[in-house]
């Protein structure tokens, strides 16, 4: 390996790498440290044919150049194109052109990026902090620098096989009734199941390891008898307690200074769910252990996965901030308020969630640390204490990330919208994703916000075939976005066999990308370098057999495909194979019909495929045929 360490001051210890490197022992000029502006400068030199890849989860296309970013890791539901920042904060990036080097900052607090926005041939990275490391990667492209980086930031997560199964979920599914009127609909339909989700409803006024009695009488029976039809029920867990006086969780962490304190050492306060909450100090190894084991209160029940959520952390509200904007308001109270009173009179209610100010009064390790110098790692530092306390084998995925979380668990990339952009926005992520180590990934099937189509969905599907975690879940409020709650499901059961048939691969690929330390989704650019190869931003290689090119357009019954090399088009539907072409090098236009899967073999390869079963307990991993 090729890596060059340069330490800048006093960095914080995030973990994120686990190998011990000597440092440099000069800093290089294109790194300015300005003590006063307590800020780091990273200038590097763009030419005109550079790509940028990584950043993780982040907006934009595969390639990341002519845009800004950020990491700090933010609860934002809408993904809109100028955004700058998601729940993940991934400081991986390479540059990708005559020579090709890749830089990882490991610093956890904001980062702003421009990678040729401001001026078109330069990298500008705006570090807010003077303590920081910086490792530069030089290896023979894109591919071995992924795995030199992958190997310093250490193994990938690994879920359980039945973790590969589809899974359904909605916020919410809030009792038993609704639960079994889902798996009934499912199985009425023959479409496969393999979990249900709990989203926060399942639980007695939103409290963490608390669950509704009305809601759920038997708990650990029902959570018995759907394990016996091969179903397994998924809790949603938060990252806040609620503060509520007599709550066992509360007057544990209290008693133990296991939560974050405020700038005056008092327990920090802010609303999420269940109203004004106390936030464990994960930063914290008793605290971290103490929130890990209040799992198995709930393995115990017979729960065998779990989601994490609001780890940012998201805030509603804190109270000092709310009476601040009370009081503002209150002084215009009869006044005709001029546009600019009437904008700062709103803003000041918007502007309350996920507020600096709070994030700055928020402290770790007894008082000693600002949240804001740290913000990336607290949902972190969750998964990491949420794995440690998990028996092996438990399926685990969070919302937050920093580098580093990715040995405890997966990721799920957050509240996208039934917006056909999002398909793109989805295949665009997963290469990245995976440069940074993160491999058990997907996102909201068919799209948290809005109403999803039958279209829509089904086409999302074609995508989400592929991707680890294959997951439905859809927000409060909107339209019933089950497989079987479109009409004619004869469709989706046959979009979803083709997953069950494709497990033993897909599963068997990410395994061998955990040990190898490799990408399972890569941009067709790390593998071939013509142009219409580094420019193409809507096909994906999967692992070194397949490559995928799903349709991510509304009335479209196909689409264009550039084929880097001859490879075989396959179109899967069910237990069939509906087509299987050799296609030359080139420009093709294939067809698609909504109930199949198209992909690609690539030249001298074969994909196996089993038979598809009602679930993953009933797969018969043996391989049916070789495509
Ligand atoms: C957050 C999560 C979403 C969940 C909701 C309610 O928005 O991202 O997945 O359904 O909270 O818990």
């Amino acid at each position: 390996m090729n890596i060059q360490k340069f330490r800048i001051g006093k960095p914080f210890n995030t973990e994120a790498v686990i190998l011990d490197f000597p440092i440099e022992s000069a800093v290089p000029e294109y790194i300015r440290v300005d003590n006063e502006e307590g800020k780091i400068y990273i200038s590097l030199p763009l030419d005109s044919q550079d790509i940028i890849y990584g950043l993780g989860e982040q907006m934009g296309g595969i390639n990341k150049r002519g845009r800004k970013y950020r990491s700090f890791c933010s609860d934002d539901p809408y993904h809109t194109e100028e955004k700058e920042a998601l729940y993940g904060a991934h400081n991986f990036f390479i540059i990708s052109g005559k020579t090709t080097v890749g830089y990882f900052i490991d610093f956890p607090g904001q980062i702003h990026w421009d990678m040729g926005f401001m001026e078109e041939d330069k990298i500008s990275i705006t570090i807010d902090g003077t303590n920081a490391d910086i490792y530069v990667i030089s290896g023979n492209g894109e591919n071995e620098i992924v795995k030199d980086f992958r190997t310093i930031i250490g193994t990938s997560y690994m879920p359980p096989m039945w973790a590969f199964g589809y899974q359904q979920s909605r916020w919410s599914y809030p009792d038993k009734n609704e639960i079994n009127r889902i798996i009934e609909g499912y199985e009425k339909a023959g479409i496969p199941l393999d979990t249900v989700y709990l989203d926060i409803d399942y639980m007695d006024n939103f409290k963490d390891f608390t669950i509704n009695q009305k809601a759920f009488p038997d708990f650990e029976k029902y959570v018995a008898e759907l394990k016996e039809k091969g179903i397994r029920l998924i809790p949603i867990i938060d990252a806040g307690i609620k503060w509520e006086k007599g709550f066992d969780v509360y007057e544990e962490g209290a008693k133990n200074n296991y939560f974050c304190k405020d700038r005056k050492g008092n327990d920090f306060k802010a609303a999420v769910w269940p109203g004004i909450c106390c936030f464990p100090d994960y930063l914290k190894a008793d605290a971290r252990r103490w929130f890990g084991d209040k799992f198995l209160t709930l393995t115990k029940k017979g729960i065998q996965g779990f989601w994490i959520d609001m780890n940012e952390p998201a805030l509603f509200y804190s109270k000092e901030k709310y009476q601040e904007a009370v009081d503002y308001v209150k002084e215009y109270s009869g006044e005709d308020l001029n546009c600019w009173e009437f904008f700062s009179s709103r803003d000041k209610f918007t502007q309350l969630s996920n507020n600096n100010e709070d994030y700055k009064n928020m402290m770790h390790l007894d008082g000693t640390v600002c949240h804001y110098d740290v913000h990336n790692l607290y949902g972190y530092m969750m998964t990491k204490g949420v794995c440690e306390s998990l028996p092996k084998d438990t399926l685990l995925f969070s919302r937050a990330s920093y580098i580093g979380s990715h040995r405890y668990g997966g990721i799920w990339t957050g509240d996208n919208a039934s917006w056909w952009s999002h398909i793109l926005l989805n295949l665009r992520m997963l290469p990245s994703l995976n440069m940074c180590g993160y491999l058990y990934i997907g996102a909201d099937c068919g799209g948290f916000n809005n109403n999803a189509s039958r279209e829509l969905l089904l086409r999302w599907m074609q995508l989400s075939v592929f991707t680890p975690l294959f997951r439905n879940h859809s927000a409060l409020g909107t339209r019933s976005q089950e497989a079987f709650a479109f009409g004619n499901s004869e469709d989706f059961k046959k979009v979803i066999e083709v997953r069950y048939r494709l497990i033993p691969y897909l599963y068997s690929l990410v395994k061998k990308c955990a040990e190898n330390n490799e990408m399972m989704f890569k941009p067709l650019g790390f593998e071939f370098k013509d142009k219409l190869s580094l420019e193409c931003d809507d096909q994906l290689l999967i692992g070194d057999e397949i490559m995928i090119a799903p349709i991510y357009q509304q009335n479209k019954t196909g689409r264009t495909v550039y084929l880097p090399e001859e490879m075989t088009f396959v179109k899967l539907s069910g237990s069939d194979v509906t087509h299987k072409e050799t296609l030359k090098k080139g420009i093709h236009y294939i067809d698609v019909a909504i109930d199949e899967v198209p992909f690609f073999v690539r030249k001298d390869k074969k994909v196996p495929l089993c038979n598809p079963a009602k679930n993953v307990d009933n797969l018969d991993i043996t391989i049916a045929e070789y495509i």
